[in-house]
C-alpha cells in the first residue's frame, strides 16, 4: 500500500493546528500508520532538505525546522502521495488555493505549516529517514468497506 511522509512544521505546532491538520487527512479516509512529536536535529534537517542545500533559503529553513517541535507522520492509502500534496496546497501559502491547508492558514513561504513528500521515491526515502520500521503500525481500519467499493 502507498505511504507518504508528512511533517507538521514548528509553525503548525506552535499555532495549535496539529488537530486541524491531522483531521483533514483522517476525514479524507487515509490511514495513519506512524506519528511522533520530536525536536529535529540539525543533521536530520540537513538530510531531509538536502536537495535544497545550494538554495539561498537553505540556512533559514534548517534553522526554522530545528527551532521548535515538529509532528512527523506516515499516512497510507491508494494515491496518498499526490492527494496529500493537493490537500496541503502550493508551496507559497499566499497563492495556495483556499480549502488547502496552506491556503487556509498560511501567509508566508517560509512559514507554510506542513511538509509532504513529492513523489514515490522521496516518500520512501523520507519515511525511512524519519521512522524506524518498528515505529510504523500496519493495521486494517474497519471503515475500509465504507470508503472503497
Ligand atoms: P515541502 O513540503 O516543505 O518540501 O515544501 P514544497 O515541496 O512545497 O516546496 P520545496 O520542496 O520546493 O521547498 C521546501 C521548503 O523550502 C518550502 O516548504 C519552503 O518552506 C521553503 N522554500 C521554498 N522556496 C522558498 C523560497 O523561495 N524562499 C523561502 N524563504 N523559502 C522557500
Ligand atoms: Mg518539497
Amino acid at each position: 500500500m502507498e505511504r507518504t511522509f508528512l511533517a507538521i512544521k514548528p509553525d503548525g505546532v506552535q499555532r495549535g493546528l496539529v488537530g486541524e491538520i491531522i483531521r483533514r487527512f483522517e476525514t479524507k479516509g487515509f490511514t495513519l500508520v506512524g506519528l511522533k512529536l520530536l525536536n529535529v536535529s540539525r543533521e536530520l534537517a540537513e538530510q531531509h532538505y538536502g536537495v535544497h542545500r545550494e538554495r539561498p533559503f537553505f540556512g533559514g529553513l534548517v534553522e526554522f525546522i530545528t527551532s521548535s517541535p515538529v509532528v512527523a507522520m506516515v499516512w497510507e492509502g491508494d494515491g496518498v502521495i499526490a492527494s496529500a500534496r493537493k490537500i496541503i496546497g502550493a508551496t507559497n501559502p499566499l497563492t495556495a488555493e483556499p480549502g488547502t491547508i496552506r491556503g487556509d492558514f498560511g501567509l508566508n513561504i517560509g512559514r507554510n505549516l506542513i511538509h509532504g513528500s513529492d513523489a514515490p521515491e522521496t516518500a520512501q526515502q523520507e519515511v525511512a529517514l524519519w521512522f524506524k520500521d518498528e515505529e510504523l503500525v500496519s493495521w486494517q481500519p474497519h471503515l475500509t468497506p465504507w470508503l472503497h467499493e
